[in-house]
Protein backbone atom coordinates (compact mmCIF):
# COMPACT_ATOMS: atom_id res chain seq x y z
CA UNK A 1 0.00 0.00 0.00
CA UNK A 2 1.43 3.69 -0.73
CA UNK A 3 2.05 5.64 2.07
CA UNK A 4 3.16 9.00 2.71
CA UNK A 5 6.12 10.00 5.60
CA UNK A 6 6.62 12.81 6.71
CA UNK A 7 9.22 15.08 6.08
CA UNK A 8 12.05 14.46 8.70
CA UNK A 9 12.33 18.30 11.35
CA UNK A 10 15.94 19.21 10.86
CA UNK A 11 18.01 19.27 14.03
CA UNK A 12 17.79 22.86 13.90
CA UNK A 13 16.58 25.75 12.17
CA UNK A 14 18.07 26.79 8.75
CA UNK A 15 20.33 29.88 9.02
CA UNK A 16 18.17 32.11 6.36
CA UNK A 17 16.40 35.32 7.29
CA UNK A 18 12.90 35.38 8.49
CA UNK A 19 10.50 35.23 6.05
CA UNK A 20 7.12 34.99 6.68
CA UNK A 21 4.96 35.55 2.69
CA UNK A 22 1.81 34.29 2.99
CA UNK A 23 -0.88 34.78 1.28
CA UNK A 24 -4.08 34.72 4.32
CA UNK A 25 -5.39 38.33 3.74
CA UNK A 26 -6.73 40.24 6.99
CA UNK A 27 -10.79 39.74 6.27
CA UNK A 28 -10.07 36.16 6.18
CA UNK A 29 -8.28 35.48 9.63
CA UNK A 30 -11.41 36.07 11.91
CA UNK A 31 -13.98 33.54 9.73
CA UNK A 32 -11.06 31.37 9.64
CA UNK A 33 -10.59 31.31 13.37
CA UNK A 34 -14.00 31.09 13.73
CA UNK A 35 -14.30 27.70 12.34
CA UNK A 36 -11.09 26.38 14.18
CA UNK A 37 -12.03 27.68 17.37
CA UNK A 38 -15.63 25.52 16.42
CA UNK A 39 -13.64 21.97 15.77
CA UNK A 40 -13.86 19.21 18.21
CA UNK A 41 -11.25 18.70 21.10
CA UNK A 42 -7.88 17.85 19.89
CA UNK A 43 -8.24 18.28 16.40
CA UNK A 44 -6.57 17.17 13.42
CA UNK A 45 -6.11 19.74 10.22
CA UNK A 46 -4.72 18.91 6.98
CA UNK A 47 -3.67 21.65 4.80
CA UNK A 48 -2.84 21.11 1.04
CA UNK A 49 -0.99 23.78 0.34
CA UNK A 50 1.46 25.55 3.34
CA UNK A 51 3.65 27.84 1.20
CA UNK A 52 5.78 28.79 4.12
CA UNK A 53 3.42 28.50 6.79
CA UNK A 54 3.12 31.74 7.42
CA UNK A 55 -0.43 31.98 6.56
CA UNK A 56 -3.43 29.55 7.43
CA UNK A 57 -0.70 27.20 9.16
CA UNK A 58 0.36 29.61 11.92
CA UNK A 59 -2.77 30.95 12.64
CA UNK A 60 -4.20 27.34 13.15
CA UNK A 61 -1.56 26.60 15.49
CA UNK A 62 -1.52 29.25 17.35
CA UNK A 63 -5.28 29.20 17.75
CA UNK A 64 -5.16 25.85 19.37
CA UNK A 65 -3.06 24.66 21.38
CA UNK A 66 -5.05 20.63 20.70
CA UNK A 67 -4.63 20.93 17.25
CA UNK A 68 -2.34 18.72 15.08
CA UNK A 69 -1.33 19.72 11.44
CA UNK A 70 -0.61 17.59 8.78
CA UNK A 71 1.07 20.04 6.08
CA UNK A 72 1.45 18.89 2.33
CA UNK A 73 3.21 21.30 0.04
CA UNK A 74 5.91 20.19 -3.13
CA UNK A 75 7.39 23.25 -1.46
CA UNK A 76 9.31 23.92 -5.27
CA UNK A 77 7.70 27.26 -5.28
CA UNK A 78 10.80 30.00 -5.54
CA UNK A 79 10.53 33.90 -4.05
CA UNK A 80 10.21 34.54 -8.15
CA UNK A 81 7.44 32.29 -9.59
CA UNK A 82 5.52 33.70 -6.16
CA UNK A 83 6.41 37.17 -6.80
CA UNK A 84 3.36 36.90 -9.18
CA UNK A 85 0.91 37.13 -6.98
CA UNK A 86 2.19 39.55 -4.64
CA UNK A 87 2.47 37.81 -1.40
CA UNK A 88 1.79 39.32 1.82
CA UNK A 89 4.88 39.95 4.37
CA UNK A 90 7.33 39.98 1.72
CA UNK A 91 9.47 42.76 2.77
CA UNK A 92 11.50 42.98 6.09
CA UNK A 93 11.27 46.60 6.95
CA UNK A 94 11.91 48.19 3.49
CA UNK A 95 13.85 44.95 1.75
CA UNK A 96 12.30 41.79 0.16
CA UNK A 97 13.14 39.02 2.54
CA UNK A 98 15.84 36.25 1.85
CA UNK A 99 12.92 34.09 0.37
CA UNK A 100 11.68 36.56 -2.23
CA UNK A 101 15.10 36.85 -3.15
CA UNK A 102 16.11 33.11 -3.61
CA UNK A 103 18.23 32.80 -0.01
CA UNK A 104 16.94 29.78 1.02
CA UNK A 105 14.19 26.67 -0.27
CA UNK A 106 10.07 27.47 0.47
CA UNK A 107 10.88 23.98 2.46
CA UNK A 108 13.57 25.68 4.97
CA UNK A 109 11.56 28.98 5.54
CA UNK A 110 8.56 26.37 6.11
CA UNK A 111 10.36 24.46 8.62
CA UNK A 112 11.34 27.98 10.38
CA UNK A 113 8.53 29.73 10.59
CA UNK A 114 6.83 26.69 12.07
CA UNK A 115 9.51 25.42 14.25
CA UNK A 116 8.13 26.56 17.39
CA UNK A 117 5.34 23.86 16.85
CA UNK A 118 6.99 21.32 15.22
CA UNK A 119 5.98 18.84 17.52
CA UNK A 120 2.06 19.17 16.36
CA UNK A 121 3.04 19.68 12.73
CA UNK A 122 4.12 16.74 10.56
CA UNK A 123 5.27 18.00 6.96
CA UNK A 124 4.82 15.76 3.91
CA UNK A 125 6.25 17.05 0.83
CA UNK A 126 5.22 15.99 -2.70
CA UNK A 127 3.23 16.48 -5.20
CA UNK A 128 -0.28 16.01 -4.23
CA UNK A 129 -3.36 14.81 -6.04
CA UNK A 130 -6.90 13.29 -4.98
CA UNK A 131 -5.06 10.18 -4.62
CA UNK A 132 -3.24 11.55 -1.83
CA UNK A 133 -6.78 11.90 0.09
CA UNK A 134 -7.13 8.18 -0.45
CA UNK A 135 -3.56 7.15 0.85
CA UNK A 136 -3.92 9.83 3.85
CA UNK A 137 -7.45 7.98 4.67
CA UNK A 138 -5.87 4.63 3.97
CA UNK A 139 -3.16 5.43 6.52
CA UNK A 140 -5.84 6.10 8.99
CA UNK A 141 -6.00 10.06 9.28
CA UNK A 142 -8.95 11.11 9.63
CA UNK A 143 -9.16 15.08 9.91
CA UNK A 144 -11.86 17.33 11.72
CA UNK A 145 -10.60 19.94 8.84
CA UNK A 146 -9.17 19.98 5.59
CA UNK A 147 -7.88 23.23 3.87
CA UNK A 148 -7.76 23.04 0.36
CA UNK A 149 -5.39 25.79 -0.78
CA UNK A 150 -3.31 24.35 -3.18
CA UNK A 151 -3.78 23.34 -7.11
CA UNK A 152 -6.57 25.76 -7.70
CA UNK A 153 -7.65 24.36 -11.83
CA UNK A 154 -11.33 22.87 -11.66
CA UNK A 155 -9.19 19.83 -13.21
CA UNK A 156 -7.06 19.47 -9.31
CA UNK A 157 -9.64 20.50 -7.30
CA UNK A 158 -12.58 19.16 -8.10
CA UNK A 159 -11.12 15.80 -7.46
CA UNK A 160 -9.89 16.67 -4.59
CA UNK A 161 -13.16 17.81 -2.75
CA UNK A 162 -15.00 15.01 -4.19
CA UNK A 163 -12.12 12.59 -2.29
CA UNK A 164 -12.63 14.81 0.54
CA UNK A 165 -16.15 14.00 0.77
CA UNK A 166 -16.32 10.64 0.40
CA UNK A 167 -13.16 9.37 2.54
CA UNK A 168 -13.82 12.28 5.40
CA UNK A 169 -17.39 12.80 5.48
CA UNK A 170 -17.25 14.55 8.88
CA UNK A 171 -14.95 16.76 8.11
CA UNK A 172 -15.50 20.36 7.87
CA UNK A 173 -13.48 20.87 4.15
CA UNK A 174 -12.67 24.75 3.43
CA UNK A 175 -12.04 25.99 0.24
CA UNK A 176 -9.61 29.12 -0.59
CA UNK A 177 -9.88 31.59 -3.35
CA UNK A 178 -13.54 30.70 -3.92
CA UNK A 179 -13.20 34.27 -6.57
CA UNK A 180 -13.68 34.90 -9.61
CA UNK A 181 -9.76 35.48 -9.97
CA UNK A 182 -10.09 31.13 -9.67
CA UNK A 183 -12.67 30.31 -11.67
CA UNK A 184 -11.83 26.48 -11.00
CA UNK A 185 -12.33 26.56 -7.99
CA UNK A 186 -15.98 28.48 -8.52
CA UNK A 187 -16.82 25.80 -10.90
CA UNK A 188 -15.45 22.71 -8.79
CA UNK A 189 -17.62 24.37 -6.00
CA UNK A 190 -20.95 24.41 -8.22
CA UNK A 191 -20.19 21.28 -9.54
CA UNK A 192 -20.02 19.38 -6.44
CA UNK A 193 -23.17 20.84 -5.48
CA UNK A 194 -24.67 19.93 -8.53
CA UNK A 195 -23.57 16.41 -8.38
CA UNK A 196 -25.12 16.74 -4.89
CA UNK A 197 -21.92 15.81 -2.76
CA UNK A 198 -23.10 18.35 -0.93
CA UNK A 199 -26.32 20.40 -0.42
CA UNK A 200 -26.73 24.08 -0.38
CA UNK A 201 -27.43 24.02 3.11
CA UNK A 202 -24.22 22.09 3.84
CA UNK A 203 -22.06 25.12 1.90
CA UNK A 204 -20.84 28.28 4.24
CA UNK A 205 -18.90 31.30 3.46
CA UNK A 206 -16.48 31.88 5.52
CA UNK A 207 -15.00 35.51 4.65
CA UNK A 208 -14.81 37.10 1.46
CA UNK A 209 -12.16 34.57 -0.28
CA UNK A 210 -13.37 31.30 1.43
CA UNK A 211 -16.31 29.08 1.41
CA UNK A 212 -16.26 25.62 3.45
CA UNK A 213 -18.62 22.61 3.65
CA UNK A 214 -19.44 20.54 6.28
CA UNK A 215 -22.29 17.49 6.17
CA UNK A 216 -25.16 17.29 7.99
CA UNK A 217 -25.33 13.85 8.01
CA UNK A 218 -22.53 12.42 8.88
CA UNK A 219 -22.78 8.60 7.99
CA UNK A 220 -20.54 8.40 4.90
C1 LIG B 1 -1.92 29.61 -2.23
S1 LIG B 1 -0.45 28.83 -1.68
C2 LIG B 1 -0.89 28.34 -0.03
C3 LIG B 1 -1.00 29.51 0.86
C4 LIG B 1 -1.00 29.23 2.35
N1 LIG B 1 -2.12 28.39 2.75
C5 LIG B 1 -0.99 30.54 3.13
O1 LIG B 1 -1.85 30.76 4.00
O2 LIG B 1 -0.07 31.36 2.88
C6 LIG B 1 -0.44 27.34 -2.58
C7 LIG B 1 0.68 26.37 -2.27
O3 LIG B 1 0.33 25.12 -2.88
C8 LIG B 1 1.48 24.52 -3.41
N2 LIG B 1 1.01 23.63 -4.49
C9 LIG B 1 0.34 23.97 -5.62
N3 LIG B 1 0.01 22.87 -6.31
C10 LIG B 1 0.47 21.81 -5.62
C11 LIG B 1 0.44 20.40 -5.80
N4 LIG B 1 -0.16 19.84 -6.85
N5 LIG B 1 1.04 19.61 -4.89
C12 LIG B 1 1.63 20.15 -3.79
N6 LIG B 1 1.68 21.47 -3.55
C13 LIG B 1 1.12 22.29 -4.45
C14 LIG B 1 2.40 25.65 -3.82
O4 LIG B 1 3.75 25.23 -3.71
C15 LIG B 1 2.05 26.75 -2.81
O5 LIG B 1 2.98 26.76 -1.74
Amino acid sequence: MEQLSPTPWPTEPHSVGKSLCHWFPPASIEPFNHVIRALPENPTYVEFGTFLGAGTTLKALRLRDDLQALCLDHWGITGTSAARWNPRGAKNGRHLCDFMVGKGTALQHCQNNLWAYRDRVKLFKGSTTHRTVDILANQGIQPDCVLLDDDHSYEGFMPRLFRCRYRWPNAVIICDDHTSSWPGVVKGVKEALARGFYTKEELYQVGPRMVAFKRDKTDG
